[in-house]
């Protein structure tokens, strides 16, 4: 058998697997109704857990061969865009869910899943750990990403959806923006008999908070990677904004006919232009309504936000403070708003001469920070990075670039 028939043949599958933290690891295959390995599509970009079943989801987050594709040097670039066709994932704007009761994983080495479909891509979601009526309901929270193609990025070659002018170069490697808004919604899956589906999706566009609702947080007396909560009760979430730098003709083409539309995309265009901004916002998770927010000024955004209980404080799900990241016209700043009045803008903002990143992404908060005791059985946290650098003839980066970047990686990883 050559190498590329063994490629060809390769089946689906999907495995849960699970680990006790000691020898033991555990894996089931995923199967369908029909007894068939379930194949994901797109990416599973998150797992919810509840006390009695496991939810995937085949996440609107589209990657494949194509996100290899990235800013070739001439002559290659010549075949950037038509490679970037051919290869291309487009997002489904269906998302389909996989459930897997718990109390199946055991013996046997396939599992079925219940299969439900809900309408309008989901990224992030979080499930209620348990349903206070019923065993066979699952309650799902759910930013739905519409005609928003997270899994991409500008490159060298995009143009701008308004007046097809060349992307900024320092603009290239940047999220890409959404040609319409996000809505939040809710959904119950009964798995009483038939699978259904209730779904709340909230569509008032009044506040127009919710353009690339992106990141979450909310208060839980867990730490991370414990017990999610019961039910959920408020939920934060930060939103991109929208922005005329960042609407390419490639995403306006790929949603000309996009089919669950809220805002009409030349509005869309026109609304970029005059720009959006970026929003940290409170959502009552059972009503799906907003309950305060907060609006970034011009030119900034918010991401990756924070739950951090306050000293002493209650289990409320709004007792404590909302930290995040912005990114402001001038440098990286982090901002401290008050969970209980994000109108009232952040109670405390910091930055440092020194404190300048890019993009970050989900985050965690830890009641208490201790070394692991493994950073000096491990020895060089970077070995080899250094050399893959160096030989990386595909990268924009210039010889410069590269010493001085891994520069900075020798003095965060081996030098903190
Ligand atoms: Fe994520």
């Amino acid at each position: 058998m050559s190498k590329y028939s063994i490629f060809l043949s390769l089946d689906n599958f999907v495995y849960v697997m699970k680990w006790d933290a000691t020898e033991n690891l555990q894996k089931w295959k995923i199967v369908d109704f029909r007894g068939k390995p379930i194949k994901i599509r797109q990416s599973m970009h998150q797992i919810g857990i509840t006390e009695k079943y496991l939810v995937l989801i085949d996440t609107s987050f589209a990657i494949g061969i194509e996100q290899m594709i990235n800013n070739f040097p001439f002559p290659l670039s010549l075949f950037t865009k038509p490679l970037r066709k051919l290869l291309r994932i487009t997002p489904s704007p269906e998302n389909m869910i996989y459930i897997v009761p718990r109390e199946n994983l055991n013996g046997s080495a396939e599992v079925e899943a219940h299969q439900v479909e809900i309408h309008r891509e989901i990224s992030h979601f979080l499930v209620d750990y348990s349903h206070e009526n019923s065993d066979s309901k699952i309650t799902l929270n759910t930013a739905h990403i519409c005609a928003w193609d997270i899994a991409q990025w500008l490159r060298k070659g995009d143009k701008l959806a308004q007046g097809n002018q060349k992307i900024p170069p320092e603009l290239l490697g940047i999220q890409i923006g959404e040609m319409d808004i996000s809505l939040m919604g809710r959904h119950v899956i009964d798995l009483s008999e038939e699978a259904s589906v209730q779904s709340s999706i909230n569509d008032n566009l009044d506040e127009g908070l919710t353009w690339g609702a992106g990141l979450y947080t909310y208060n839980s007396p867990n730490f991370p990677g414990h017990t999610p909560l019961n039910k959920l009760d408020k939920i934060y979430w930060t939103s991109l904004g929208l922005w005329e730098e960042l609407t390419t003709k490639f995403m306006y083409d790929q949603y000309l006919n996009y089919e669950y539309r809220t805002v009409e995309l030349n509005q869309v265009i026109e609304l970029a232009e005059a720009g959006i901004p970026s929003c940290l916002y409170r959502l009552d998770a059972e009503s799906v309504t907003f309950e305060d927010y907060y609006k970034f000024p011009p030119g900034y955004i918010g991401f990756s936000p924070q739950f951090v209980p306050r000293k002493g404080g209650t289990d409320s799900p709004t007792d404590g403070y909302i930290v995040c990241v912005a990114f402001t016209p001038d440098r990286s700043e982090i901002w401290i708003f008050d969970a209980a009045a994000l109108q009232e803008g952040p109670v405390c903002k910091l930055w440092h001469e020194e404190l300048n990143f890019g993009l970050t992404l989900h985050t965690a908060w830890l009641k208490n920070i201790s070394d692991s005791g493994s950073s000096s059985d491990s020895g060089d946290v970077t070995h080899g990075l250094d050399t893959w650098i160096d030989n990386w003839r595909l990268s924009s980066f210039s010889r410069q670039d590269k010493e001085t970047l891994k520069s900075e990686i020798d003095q965060v990883c081996n030098n903190p």
